[in-house]
């Protein structure tokens, strides 16, 4: 779709081919790309970790199908926008490194995470092995599969370093159980943690276990290969670093997996043929993860998104975002009466503290009053994480790309004045 107003002078135009090695990075025009995005103009968002701030030609796109749906007909619009609606597959395979056929589109990454797990035929005793900072809905899950169907939940220790997840533990648990699912958070969302998923997956590989992936709080900050990683199973929303719509996600399925003929639990006319009365058969590619009704407005504004964030270019993008975020990190640790919590040698942009002095409510209602967006985590999204640092709750502040130094610093003061009024 063209779109004069945006960063890339087409909308679709890619970046200017890289020079031979080595490569210089194109330069991200900030200007530009704060232009793009009309929240810039009126906050400090610094609650991408929640929901990215949408770019104009994503935004557009949502509203531009809306309107079409209004003035044709919904199906009739679906049809009209068939060929942009396929380029949601494709745009997520390149940015991916899969297969079109690989992706499902679902309404957010919990979403798509349990439809994976309702294709997983759990027995008693069947071993689920994860992590401690595995995500607060996927513990949910595995215990209410537990409860259902009597699985057993292995959590694999932390390194004693800190840096997130012993490796080798892990894999001597892989080993001793023969877990029917492993499963591990790139980056949980209660701090600024990066595990090392293309290590645990090295392992997975090797012993043949099936692998899922929550990279929710990773795609779009971090370049992203499903082939690298090694697993068989990955979900995100879009919404997040992707800078998409609410309310949308995805799931990938690698080719072992479909050929295994893994299908969700709960499989419907889109995802299986009903090709006689007693049989159905699963369509072929990762769409028998989806269902019939498709909020397209939404696919199409995730498609725009991808795309966005692929002629931003996801290696700047991994460059420049966690380095704000370190930078916010460097200073807010420096203010008397802060404690950040985040761990491991490189954090990603997921910027946690405690402050002395203040409670969870008023401190993010301080933050909001003047003009800042952030998050609050409380104990029950990190029952293990938050009882090890000790804490009950922590705000979270989560830059992206298009924020700017002057913003970290403007941040940095803000909770420097709000500490001080405390003491
Ligand atoms: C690591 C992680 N996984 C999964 C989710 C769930 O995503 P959604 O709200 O799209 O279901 C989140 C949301 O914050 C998250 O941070």
């Amino acid at each position: 779709m063209k779109n004069k107003n945006s960063a890339f002078a087409s909308g679709t135009e890619p970046l200017p081919s890289p020079a031979p090695a080595p490569v210089p990075e194109p330069l991200l025009d900030l200007d530009a790309l704060r232009a793009d995005t009309p929240g810039c103009e009126a906050v400090i968002h610094f609650n991408n970790a929640g929901a990215g701030l949408m770019a104009r030609p994503v935004l557009e796109t949502v509203l531009d199908h809306l309107r079409l749906e209004a003035g044709t007909g919904g199906y009739e619009a679906a049809a009209a926008r068939a060929a942009e609606v396929a380029d949601f597959y494709a745009a997520l395979a390149e940015l991916l490194g899969a297969r079109p056929g690989n992706l499902a589109f679902a309404a957010s990454a919990t979403h798509a995470y349990t439809k994976a797990l309702s294709a997983i035929d759990f027995r008693p005793g069947d071993v689920i092995l994860t992590t401690r900072n595995d995500f607060v809905s996927n513990q949910i899950a595995f215990l209410a599969l537990r409860r259902r169907h009597g699985v057993r939940i292995v959590h694999a220790p932390d390194h004693p370093d800190g840096s997130g997840v012993d490796v080798d533990a892990m894999a001597v648990l892989m080993r001793a159980h023969r877990p029917r699912l492993v499963a591990v958070t790139h980056v949980p969302t209660n701090s600024g943690l990066v595990q090392p998923v293309a290590e645990i997956g090295r392992h997975c590989r090797e012993l043949d276990l099936l692998y899922l992936v929550d990279a929710c709080q990773s795609v779009g900050q971090y370049p992203i290969d499903v082939e690298a990683i090694g697993c068989d199973l990955l979900t995100a929303t879009c919404r997040k670093f992707l800078r998409g719509p609410r309310g949308s996600g995805f799931l990938y399925v690698s080719d072992r997996v479909l050929e295994a003929g893994y299908e969700p639990l709960h499989i419907d006319m889109h995802g299986a043929r009903w090709v006689a009365p007693g049989y159905y058969r699963p369509v072929d590619t990762a769409a028998r993860f989806e269902e019939w009704e498709f909020p397209y407005a939404t696919v199409l504004g995730c498609a725009a998104a991808v795309r966005y964030a692929l002629r931003v270019g996801p290696a700047p993008v991994a460059r420049r975002t966690p380095a704000l975020a370190a930078r916010l990190r460097e200073r807010l640790a420096a203010v008397p009466g802060v404690r950040t919590l985040d761990r491991g040698p490189a954090p990603a942009a997921l910027v946690t503290f405690t402050i002395e002095g203040w409670q969870a409510a008023p401190f993010k209602a301080a933050m909001d009053a003047r003009g800042i967006n952030s998050a609050l985590s409380h104990r029950e999204f990190a029952q293990f994480d938050f009882a090890d640092k000790e804490v009950e709750w922590c705000l979270r502040l989560s830059p992206h790309y298009y924020n700017t130094e002057e913003e970290v610093d403007t941040v940095a003061d803000t909770v420097a004045e709000l500490a001080r009024s405390a003491r």
